[in-house]
């Protein structure tokens, strides 16, 4: 590929800008300075600009822990999202695998492997996601009862859509009591679901008279948020968890390794 399209493929800068950056000797190719914007490279290639190494990258995976206060959009005029808490030298297409609401924290993977995408979130998989949310007052054994039957839960008329203001029966899920409460005694529940709607948990919560106060994700799949990661944190995932994640979404083996 032309040297200028490798670099920003991962994210290095516009093509116009690295055009410029090239002409003036900022990029070397294998020890070589290169100076002309198509030249032909490929994966192979030593690639440096501005003296750091680039290594170009098909598709990239990244698990973040979102913080609150940061949306699940790939851009956004006023907001800042979560590309935003990206590395610098990341593929430029990189998106969110689903959305956590904006004041919802934890596990997010980040990725521009759309097929992998697809098999997280189409709700014929039912991938189960775990979640720790701390609530307004204590679940009951009766809540448990519900959430496992699965429940009714109402129109939703903060939401800013139709599908997301339209009531539905959520499928079953768990609910167990999380080992704490938290640090000022609040009650903490540990909750899986299945499904991906609009608030889900904090909808199916409220079907049950309870108010989620904070709501932390720690799984997707068998995906675990990395307890080493403070809230904005990223870290590329391990093979590993690449290779659990793609054979739990039904892939078969990995193909890019
Ligand atoms: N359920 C919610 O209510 N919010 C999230 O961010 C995720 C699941």
């Amino acid at each position: 590929m032309r040297l200028d399209k490798y670099l920003a493929d991962m994210g290095i800068g516009t093509r116009s800008g690295l055009k410029k950056a090239i002409r003036a000797g900022a990029v070397f190719v294998n020890g070589v300075p290169v100076k002309k914007a198509d030249a032909a490279v490929g994966p192979e290639d030593r690639v440096e600009y501005e003296g750091e190494p680039v290594v170009w990258h098909a598709v990239e995976y990244y698990m973040m822990n979102k913080p609150a206060g940061v949306i699940s959009a790939t851009e956004d005029p006023r907001q800042r999202t979560v590309l935003d808490l990206l590395p610098a030298a990341t593929r430029r297409d990189l998106a969110p695998v689903g959305r956590l609401d904006k004041d919802t924290e934890g596990l997010l993977l980040l990725t521009n492997d759309g097929q992998l995408a697809h098999s997280l979130l189409a709700p014929g998989r039912h991938v189960p996601k775990q979640y720790l949310a701390k609530l307004d007052r204590p679940f009951s054994d009766e809540d448990v009862r519900r959430f496992a039957e699965g429940l009714p839960v109402p129109e939703d008329e903060t939401a800013g859509t139709a599908r997301g203001r339209a009531a539905f029966r959520a499928a079953p899920a768990r609910l167990w009591a999380a080992q704490d409460e938290d640090e000022n005694g609040a009650p903490l529940a540990m909750v899986e679901i299945a499904e991906g709607r609009y608030h889900q948990v904090k909808r199916m919560f409220a079907a049950v008279g309870k108010q989620v106060l904070s709501l932390k994700r720690l799984s997707m799949g068998t995906l675990v948020l990395d307890p080493a990661l403070a809230p904005g944190e990223v870290r590329p995932l391990t093979g590993e968890e690449l290779r659990e994640l793609r054979d739990s979404a039904g892939r078969g083996r990995a193909e890019t390794e």
